[in-house]
């Protein structure tokens, strides 16, 4: 009888809380498919780190669709740190700079939206930002509610003044805090790959970091002291053996793009073909209001933003190498094929690829390239035009830091 009584009064004290208003549910895992294909679109990190403002995000959006870039797929508009005031205000909320942002950041949101784009804002799991703004730890369902009212669609989650703290849990609580806050927000989680996000990013966010940040040069180092940044091919050099934690709505993320800031042509050229080859999100981030017609024209191959967005989403790897002219694989849908040839070397080199001597094998996703069973057509994807069949050897002169991509058809 005692026995009874006991549980009988404990049931009825979960009633009561429950009736008291305790009703919020907490929401776990990642919002799914919210990236099925490599996330597209622009950040304000690379070209203006802090110095970033309404007129300047009204400006990227209105030639982002004038120019053709959302057509093609450009999507987001990211605004990365430098967004808040220093300080929360009394009820501890984030507060946008009211000197940048003079008409309120929900306006400007909407402005974006009206333009059929998306808007993403940029936190970090410490306590402070990398550029010393309020950051997130200890307010993590408080932001996500900010985030969720605000109605934005990504959120970059970076890493600095994180001392002691886990990684996977910090990713971890804001994931689901996220979740409970209701609104579908893709999560872009930017850890560097020094906790390996690889490894458990996959039911937490849609992409991750897999490196330090960019450097816009080939394949140089860039010391700062305690850390560096990276030419291009150094972040793929780095991460290419990671490919098989990458797919879609988990994706590595090879970092912003430096096309059009400062490379030449024929390195932006190729810097955007390894990033469509590596399928990772394709996010600008020079200045579109400078931008030549060049730059947009790298930017806006739909033959190469169709191999990053093809729908297997699978990373290419280096198939061969020789004295710097690398061959990259990367499997697409219906049986097809991109091929990369690339000379990282700084001196032109000759190609003579003969295709029916090479059976190429992708042990990672168990599948074969084999042209001397079945004949494949080629399509060149800069020049845009076909160009015979892999019954031939290919043969043509690549200059230094150049590419030249060919897709396999069946
Ligand atoms: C880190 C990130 C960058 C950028 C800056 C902002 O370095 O890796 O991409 O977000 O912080 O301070």
């Amino acid at each position: 009888m005692k026995k009874i009584t006991i549980t009988l009064i404990v049931f009825s004290f979960s009633i009561a809380s429950f009736c008291q208003g305790n009703t919020h549910k907490q929401e776990s895992g990642k919002y799914e498919g919210l990236a099925n294909t490599p996330p597209m679109g622009w950040n304000s990190w690379n070209t203006f780190e802090t110095n970033i403002d309404e007129k300047l995000v009204k400006e990227t959006a209105n030639i982002m669709v004038a120019s053709g870039m959302k057509d093609v797929g450009y999507t987001y508009i990211v605004l990365d740190d430098g967004w808040m005031t220093k300080e929360r205000d009394a009820n501890g909320d984030l507060v946008p700079d009211p000197v940048k942002f003079p008409s309120g950041m929900k306006s400007l949101i909407d402005y974006v939206h009206a333009k059929g784009l998306k808007f993403g804002l940029y936190n970090c799991a410490g306590t402070k930002t990398c550029a010393g703004y309020p950051g997130t730890r200890g307010y993590e369902y408080q932001d996500a509610r900010f985030y969720a009212n605000l109605n934005i669609d990504f959120l970059k989650y970076d890493w600095c003044n994180t001392e002691g703290i886990n990684a996977k849990e910090a990713y971890t609580t804001m994931s689901n805090a996220l979740k409970t806050a209701g609104k579908p927000i893709v999560f872009s989680l930017c850890e560097w790959g020094d906790n390996q996000p690889w490894n458990w990013g996959k039911p937490i966010g849609n992409l991750w970091r897999i490196s330090g940040d960019i450097s816009p040069c080939f394949d140089c180092e860039d010391n700062h002291g305690s850390w560096s940044s990276w030419g291009f091919m150094k972040i793929i050099e780095m991460r290419k053996d990671i490919r098989k934690f990458s797919g879609p709505d988990h994706w590595n993320d090879f970092d912003m793009m430096e096309v059009g800031d400062g490379m030449t042509n024929v390195e932006d050229k190729s810097h955007f073909t390894m990033w469509s080859m590596m399928a990772s999100p394709l996010i600008a981030g020079n200045d579109f209001r400078k931008m030549s017609k060049e730059t947009l024209a790298v930017l806006t191959n739909k033959e190469l933003i169709a191999v990053n967005q093809d729908k297997l989403g699978i990373q290419g790897f280096k198939y061969a190498n020789q004295d710097g002219l690398e061959i990259w694989v990367k499997p697409l849908s219906d049986g097809n094929w991109a091929v990369t040839f690339l000379n990282r070397s700084t001196t032109s080199k000759k190609i003579n690829f003969d295709w029916t001597k090479n059976l190429i094998k992708d042990a990672d996703f168990n599948l074969e390239l084999d042209p001397s069973k079945a004949v494949f057509k080629l399509r060149d994807l800069w020049l845009n035009k076909e160009i015979g069949t892999t019954k031939k050897a290919f043969i043509s002169d690549i200059a230094s830091h150049d590419v030249i991509t060919l897709k396999l058809t069946k």
